[in-house]
């Protein structure tokens, strides 16, 4: 074993003990294979001496076998090595990779360098306080160096070390290192980064990485080692106004009553002020909790549990806050968007937002402009693909704290997820609320819904009746309808082909334009109900987050989804418009079950099967339903 990990064998504890006051630093590394990125990192590892020896020796006698740097060590080699044992099997987009000095820990986050790469190397940026973007001296700023500064700059990273690497092959030259650093601080003013400094370096050489270089004795700045290691950014969080997302509320008995969390931002300590967002409550701190006793301070990044001098109501999912500084609260906002699903993002779709300790539905109800991370130009757009960013206004399905990013990045910030796969499909960043919390409060009315079907004599509902076009939606509709209309009940029916003619007439059939349809028509269905009527919906209604959408917008039993079952072959036999065989010759484009998805419902109330069962049959099964229940 090398060094350090001798330590590490001979006493575990030692060696942790040595570590745990040295403070880390977390950065990223940005650049290609082919600007050193992978020698700079291997570099950096081996000089620290965290490689184990064993690795060491495979290292040297694979560089002398396949290696491109004749005898010495080719240290790409041990990046990409470890890369690859790790993706055996599993794609991991981020690389982390901890080493240490005498003086400071560090995690790099390793992102490959490609373009499309954007999603992962956001994901590395979001936790990072430094980034290296690597420049190739013979080709100076590219559009990736661009592309870098950019995505670093809107995670919020406020340090930025350019390493100039293969000053080798330009001879050190000290002018050719200068135009560059001209050339990149002119480009990076419109950026927010406060902080750049310029290395002129040789990975492959060893120049100014951890040695500082003979060969370019004109430069008087640090080593990159050297900048790492004193690098200054530990306290800008402790230097935020106090956050504290609420995880939960500790009552382990009637005496007792703490608040837990990690504090996201700021510093705390007994007897300062706080206030309670949203409610807006104030109380002062009266002890610090943890497990190993009461605590005379706090800082951002600790978990720890308040305790408060007045009863006040507090929940998990509020935030405490400096009450000097309180956060705001908003359920309108602008955001900066990066789109991480492999489906694309659709404006009026709903996606679960998280943040702090808060999870609200969203959706996004403009999408503003697309940016290109090359070029920093903005393009109208109607959607948002893998890897593209978007500014994007924002509608929330409720009020939540928040902070502006630029203020407080920890609060500022969040993830998308999907509704229904679960997976993290985008990161945002909020630039301002659009409007205050409650200036638009729902009007409640005297004369309401149960009054007004009290009138009726009826429940009040909607049914919801989806599938394909030609499967006998309208038709099943229309004698229900019928039947209910026999029955004296009070009826409305809303179909696909009337409300394009109207409402909906600006709309096509594209997945964006098939989304905002739904919307609209689930709202209309949810202010007819409102009024009192039971209302036919009879939609394609192709998408399964839509169907979910407008359901949410209804009260428990108020929504039936029922799914009218036909195979693409018999609608397409009946093809009562002629529009399949249109579709077919690619006269008509976008068209549900030909070149348009069509997502089978997985829970509906009632499923009927065209293919066997009558338009009759199937309108008595409903109106037995809704007589039931
Ligand atoms: S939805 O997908 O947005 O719910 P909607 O129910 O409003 O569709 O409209 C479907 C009707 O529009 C079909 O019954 C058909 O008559 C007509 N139509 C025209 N073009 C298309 C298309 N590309 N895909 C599906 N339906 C189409």
């Amino acid at each position: 074993m090398h060094s350090d990990s001798a330590l590490i064998e001979e006493d575990v504890e030692e060696y942790l003990r040595a570590h745990e006051h040295k403070t880390l630093l977390r950065f990223i590394t940005c650049g290609s294979v082919d600007d050193g990125k992978s020698t700079l990192i291997g570099r950096l590892l081996y000089d620290s001496k965290m490689i184990f020896e064993d690795q060491l020796a495979a290292l040297e006698s694979d560089s002398k076998k396949v290696g491109t740097q004749g005898d010495s060590i080719d240290f790409a080699l041990l990046v990409d090595g470890l890369a690859a044992e790790r993706e055996q099997g599993i794609t991991i987009d981020v690389a982390y990779r901890f080493f240490s000095t005498e003086n400071r820990k560090f995690i790099v986050a390793d992102t490959p360098g490609h373009e499309q790469y954007t999603r992962n190397m956001a994901t590395g940026a979001s936790t990072a306080d430094v980034a290296i973007i690597l420049i190739d001296a013979r080709k100076g700023v590219l559009t990736q160096t661009r592309r870098h500064s950019f995505i670093t700059s809107l995670m919020g990273i406020k340090h930025v070390a350019i390493a100039v690497n293969k000053m080798d092959l330009i001879g050190y030259d000290e002018a050719a290192f200068t135009a560059i650093e001209e050339d990149y601080r002119a480009f990076a003013k419109g950026l927010d980064i406060e902080h750049i400094t310029c290395i002129p370096m040789s990975a492959l050489g060893g120049d100014n990485v951890t040695q500082r270089s003979a060969k370019m004795d004109w430069y008087d700045g640090p080593t990159l080692m050297t900048y790492l290691e004193t690098v200054e950014v530990e306290n800008l969080t402790q230097e935020r106004p106090f956050r504290m997302p609420i995880q939960w509320v500790n009552r382990p008995n009637l005496d007792f009553r703490g608040f837990s969390g990690q504090i996201a931002a700021g510093r705390i300590e007994p007897g300062m002020e706080i206030k309670v967002m949203p409610s807006g409550k104030t109380s002062r701190v009266s002890k610090i909790v943890t497990f190993d006793g009461d605590l005379p301070e706090a800082v951002a990044g600790q978990s720890v549990t308040l305790t408060l001098e007045d009863e006040i109501d507090v929940s998990r999912g509020d935030m405490i806050c400096a009450s000097e500084h309180p956060a705001e609260i908003t359920d309108q906002f602008e955001a900066h968007l990066i789109w991480m699903g492999d489906e694309k993002m659709l404006p009026g779709r709903p996606y679960i937002m998280k943040t702090g300790a808060h999870q609200v539905p969203v959706s996004v109800t403009k999408l503003k402009h697309t940016i290109n991370v090359n070029t920093m130009e903005e393009h109208a757009a109607r959607s948002l693909v893998l890897n593209e960013i978007g500014v994007c206004n924002f509608s929330a399905e409720r009020d939540f704290p928040f902070d502006i990013f630029r203020d407080v990045p920890a609060t500022g910030s969040f993830i998308l997820i999907d509704r229904i796969t679960n997976a993290t499909v985008g990161a945002g960043t909020i630039n301002f609320a659009l409007r205050r919390a409650s200036n638009i409060h729902w009007q409640a009315l005297d004369v309401n819904k149960s009054t007004r079907a009290a009138l009726m004599h009826q429940t009040p509902r909607t049914i919801w009746m989806t599938g394909l076009s030609g499967a006998g939606k309208s038709t099943i509709a229309n004698l229900v309808e019928k039947k209910l209309h026999a029955l004296g009940k009070h009826t409305y029916t809303l179909d696909g082909d009337n409300v394009r003619h109207g409402l909906n007439r600006d709309l096509g059939f594209t997945d964006a334009q098939r989304v905002e349809n739904i919307r609209r028509v689930a709202e209309v269905a949810k202010l007819m109900t409102d009024a009192g009527l039971i209302v036919l919906v009879s939609f394609i209604s192709p998408f399964r987050a839509e169907r979910r959408m407008a359901r949410r917008l209804f009260e428990e039993g108020e929504f039936i989804e029922i799914f009218v079952d036909a195979s693409l072959e018999t609608v397409e036999s009946r093809d009562p418009k002629g529009l399949y065989k249109k579709a077919r010759k690619g006269e008509i484009a976008n068209f549900t079950g030909i070149d348009s998805p069509y997502e089978r419902p997985e829970y509906a109330d009632l499923t009927i099967d065209s293919n066997k069962m009558s338009a009759e049959e199937a309108a008595e099964k409903i109106v037995a339903l809704l007589m039931d229940t």
